[in-house]
């Protein structure tokens, strides 16, 4: 287990390029929403490992938006870091670029925020080092993970309010 107390979110930073092959494709041959879902698993789980060393778990993802079609031929790029870790969660943000092979151009196509949490050797949640934010752009995607990780219990303690008040198992 590391013994850090702290390491800078760019030691995360994880690139992966895929191309869209045929089986990664819907009946309209563009990519098959499930097949990014599980390349920005990948990325993001990628990043989590790099920074925390452990085993990790992905215990939830936000809500996800396709901003733009990526057809069969495109080039996918996936960008991850860790934005902010708690005790043994973190927070993971993929951006997700569309890059036309033949001109280069590049259009975003996707961001997505999940959580990982470090487990120890015997599969329980673990307390790992915390991230350091050192540029503008590091502490604005931290401090909106803060922001983030409130609404998400929010909204939980919302449902286990309800949930109760109905009397739901
Ligand atoms: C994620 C998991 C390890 C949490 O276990 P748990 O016994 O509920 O653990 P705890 O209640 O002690 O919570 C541990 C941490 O996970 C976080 N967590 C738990 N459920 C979460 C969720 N749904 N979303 C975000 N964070 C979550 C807690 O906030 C806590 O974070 P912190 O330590 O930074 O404060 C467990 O629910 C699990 O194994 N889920 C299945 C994961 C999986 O199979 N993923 C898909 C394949 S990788």
């Amino acid at each position: 287990m590391p013994t850090v107390e702290e390491l800078p979110a760019a030691a995360s930073r994880v690139e992966m390029t895929q191309m869209v092959l045929p089986p990664d494709t819907n009946m309209h041959g563009t990519l098959f929403g499930g097949r990014l879902l599980q390349w920005i698993d990948i990325c993001g789980a990628i990043a989590a490992q790099r920074h925390c060393r452990t085993k990790v778990v992905t215990a939830s993802m936000d809500d996800m938006h396709f901003s733009v079609p990526i057809q069969e031929g495109d080039v996918v790029i996936l960008w991850a870091t860790v934005n902010y870790v708690h005790r043994s969660s973190m927070e993971v943000g993929v951006r997700v670029e569309r890059e036309a092979p033949l001109t280069g151009e590049r259009v975003h196509a996707a961001t997505s925020y999940l959580t990982y949490v470090a487990l120890d050797e015997s599969g329980k949640p673990h307390p790992i080092p915390k991230v350091r934010a050192e540029t503008p752009g590091e502490r604005r995607r931290y401090n909106d993970a803060i922001t983030r990780r409130e609404f998400r219990l929010a909204r939980r303690a919302a449902m286990d309010a309800r949930q109760a008040l109905e009397g739901e198992g």
